[in-house]
């Protein structure tokens, strides 16, 4: 039976592409879209996510708004420079015809973890904002929802966000934490493995040769976004796909190495948004108390990135 999975995003070119790998797995059932500030305001975030399933045809699935601020600070703003000024590549897209639903994002995500004990997956591709609302809100979905697979973090490398940070987690390092502490089964899929799950431009040349709908949405969309990683890493060709690794490691983790170990995310200071591991047993003597009976995640540290891009090409790339 395929795993019911909640996709929390803020689309975002790379937010793009793992939806859409999402809705083209049969592995994955996804049972809404909850919306969050990142790479663009929520409010756009939440128009796109209706576009986005417009065009897959996918309008029977719900799209719920969350957060429009992280729970400790406002939000710093958008990245049009990255993802552009619409989110999608500066293609200006009509507005969509649908609308999201009435409940917020938090309130949706709990109520279908609750009616579906252990069966719900939690996808979350931007900042943490909302799972943590959702955990304030109800605590009890700690228990009840199978697994938290999320896009954010740098355990062994540096950040994108800052020298220290990756974006999403430094987008709102106090939901962050909640999040990682909660003692539900995390995988973090973070910088340590994204920056080496390079998209060259001879797979973006299959996307641009695609008469597949949603290939010829993300061959419009990608130019501005490749644009961004070619300028800021001149030895770099073609891009990073962060957001699809975590739709592919629910799909299949054997794609993935993990380590376990407690993480706990730096609020202060120039490293805020750090996500910090403790690497030595539990015994050992000298735990830092910070870490002292955290649980442990599952962090992402190797993949097969070859395979994870012949999987999601071909996924997307079906018509030819
Ligand atoms: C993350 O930040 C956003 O720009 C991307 O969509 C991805 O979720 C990568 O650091
Ligand atoms: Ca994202």
């Amino acid at each position: 039976m395929a795993r019911k999975i909640i996709i929390d995003t803020d689309p975002g070119v790379d937010d793009t592409m793992a939806i859409f790998f999402a809705l083209r797995s049969p592995e994955l059932d996804v049972i809404g879209l909850t919306t969050i500030f990142g790479n663009v305001h929520t409010d756009l975030a939440t128009t796109n996510a209706l576009r986005l399933l417009e065009i897959a045809g996918r309008t029977d699935i719900p799209v719920a708004k969350g957060a429009d601020d992280p729970l400790a600070v406002p939000f710093r703003g958008p990245v049009p420079f990255v993802h552009g000024d619409d989110g999608q590549g500066n293609i200006n897209l009509p507005p969509p015809k649908t609308r999201p639903i009435d409940q917020p994002a938090a309130v949706f995500i709990i109520e279908q973890i609750m009616a579906a004990p252990g069966e719900i997956t939690l996808v979350p591709l931007g900042p943490l904002t909302n799972i943590a609302l959702a955990l304030r809100l109800e605590p009890r979905i700690a228990k009840h929802v199978k697994e938290v697979v999320l896009m954010g973090g740098n355990v062994l490398c540096p950040g994108n966000a800052t020298p220290a940070a990756e974006a999403n987690i430094h987008n709102d390092p106090e939901a962050a934490d909640v999040v990682f502490g909660a003692g539900w089964t995390v995988t973090m899929v973070g910088l340590d493995v994204t920056h080496q799950v390079n998209l060259t431009p001879e797979h973006i040349a299959r996307y641009e040769a695609s008469q597949d709908p949603l290939a010829r949405h993300i061959a419009r969309i990608l130019p501005h976004y490749r644009a961004y990683f070619e300028t800021v890493n001149p030895d770099m060709r073609g891009i990073y796909v962060h957001d699809s690794s975590a739709v592919a490691y629910v799909i299949d983790p054997t794609l993935f190495e993990t380590r376990q170990w407690p993480i706990r995310v730096e609020t202060q200071g120039i490293s805020r948004g750090k996500t910090l591991h403790w690497g030595l047993p539990d015994d050992y003597p000298t735990i830092p108390p910070a870490f002292k009976g955290r649980p442990r995640v599952n962090v992402c540290v190797g993949v097969d990135a070859k395979r994870l891009i012949a999987l999601e090409t071909e996924r997307l790339t079906k018509q030819n």
